[in-house]
């Protein structure tokens, strides 16, 4: 059944933490904090983690169950599983095939990959190297010609679906990216870079197969009128300068045909505004702990979003997601399917597309054996009575 290369393979590569080691291992400082580092002290980072362990499962033993179901319907697409790769920004840094090599490795499972506006290969490059369903990510980074002019382009590539974040009005505090530098080794100013290049020493690897790459690519897909293609320098400025609004959201439905997703909503309110807004689905996320820190964990926040929509739009999580059993605990909290992020991206820097790949099989498997061991064959069938909810959460009972 495994015919993974040795490096993604047992006994060296059993979950997506080992993945995370190898990352750690492969990856300049600067650009694996870049990835694993979350917002000031890192406290939602880790609350999105805990809740998953916190929250128990209620298992229905003696049941056989030889088949599990794991099929369900997004936005009108069918994937393999519940589990999306959720736009991640860069990935070209993180490893040269970057976005391409995420997009495909979802496509071959079945499953749907979202482009982050801030990417370093094309759009229509990027969906013809998936063979599932692709959809896009929009910062209003450029301001609206620039959006319009890059959904235009989605469109007619075939990117079905756009989920517009909306908790990105500018840059959480990541101080791991300020301590490492980022920003002046972004800045190309060798003088200003100094202080910083010893990190990249130990890792040559990584240091060769970028400059392989031709260095830090500017974003094709962020075409400012009259500039041309942004530089990734101008994205913080850029991002606080055109910070999306629920009246973006009338326009957006004007320029874009197919369903809109809010992503990066915590709480009902959001998610009724979202509704009005006439989006499609909500993502409850709080970005993976990298925006405003201090914010519940996402599986906390989840209950109240579900109740809010009631069942009138689609409402998907991210935000925590390490393992099979926490895609099964977030669609028992509610959740139609989940969004992971550093899961992919881990494996990502590990080796490319056959790390992202391991990394979604890690999940799908993990899954499996999760609702197999719990006594459900269906996903339809998973619901709060599989799980305890703590009795401090908030809508516990
Ligand atoms: C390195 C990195 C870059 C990200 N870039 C973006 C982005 O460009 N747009 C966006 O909407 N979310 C971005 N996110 C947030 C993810 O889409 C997602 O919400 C988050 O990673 C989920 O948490 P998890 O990493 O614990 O799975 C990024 C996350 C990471 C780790």
């Amino acid at each position: 059944m495994n015919n993974w290369p040795r490096s993604v393979s047992p006994p060296y590569v059993v979950n997506i933490e080992d993945l995370r080691r190898k990352a750690e291992r492969r990856l300049p400082r600067a650009v694996f904090d870049y990835v694993d580092g979350g917002a000031e002290a890192e406290k939602t980072m880790r609350e999105n983690t805990r809740a998953f362990e916190t929250l128990t499962f209620r298992p229905r033993n003696a049941v056989a169950v030889p088949q599990c179901d794991l099929r369900v319907n997004i936005l009108g697409a069918e994937l393999s599983f519940p589990a999306i790769l959720a736009p991640v920004g860069y990935s070209r840094m993180i490893h040269p095939a970057g976005e391409c090599a995420a997009s495909s490795a979802a496509g071959k499972a079945g499953t749907a990959y979202i482009l982050s506006t801030i990417a370093g290969y094309k759009l229509e490059d990027v969906r013809a190297a998936s063979s599932g369903p692709i959809w896009y990510q929009l910062y209003m980074i450029g301001g609206r010609p620039a959006a319009e002019a890059a959904l235009e382009r989605a469109m007619a590539a075939g990117y079905s679906a756009l989920f517009v974040t909306i908790d990105t009005g500018m840059i959480g505090n990541r101080e791991r990216d300020t301590r490492n530098g980022i920003g002046q080794l972004m800045g190309g100013n060798w003088m200003g870079m100094i202080p910083y290049l010893s990190q990249f020493f130990s890792r040559p690897g990584w240091v060769a197969s970028y400059l392989m790459d031709g260095g830090l690519h500017k974003l094709p897909n962020v075409i400012v009128p009259g500039k041309g293609p942004m530089s990734l320098m101008d994205v913080s400025d850029a991002l606080s300068d055109s910070a999306v609004t629920w009246r973006d959201f009338q326009w957006l439905r004007e320029v874009w045909p197919g369903p809109i997703v809010a992503k990066g909503v915590l709480t009902g309110d959001d998610a009724r505004r979202a509704i009005d807004a006439g989006a499609a689905g909500v993502v409850v996320s709080n970005h993976g702990g990298r925006q405003l820190d201090g914010v519940s964990a996402t599986l906390r926040a989840l209950p109240e979003i579900v109740k809010a929509v009631n069942g009138q739009i689609e409402v998907l999580m991210d935000g925590g997601v390490r393992r099979g059993a926490d895609i099964v605990k977030a669609i028992c909290m509610g959740a139609r399917a989940v969004l992971v992020g550093r899961a992919y991206a881990y494996g990502l820097a590990a080796a490319g597309e056959t790390g992202a790949a391991r990394a979604i099989e890690i999940l799908r498997t993990d899954m499996e054996r999760t609702m197999k061991l719990l006594g459900c064959s269906c996903i339809g069938e998973l619901d709060r009575t599989y799980v305890d909810v703590p009795r401090d959460w908030p809508g516990a009972s």
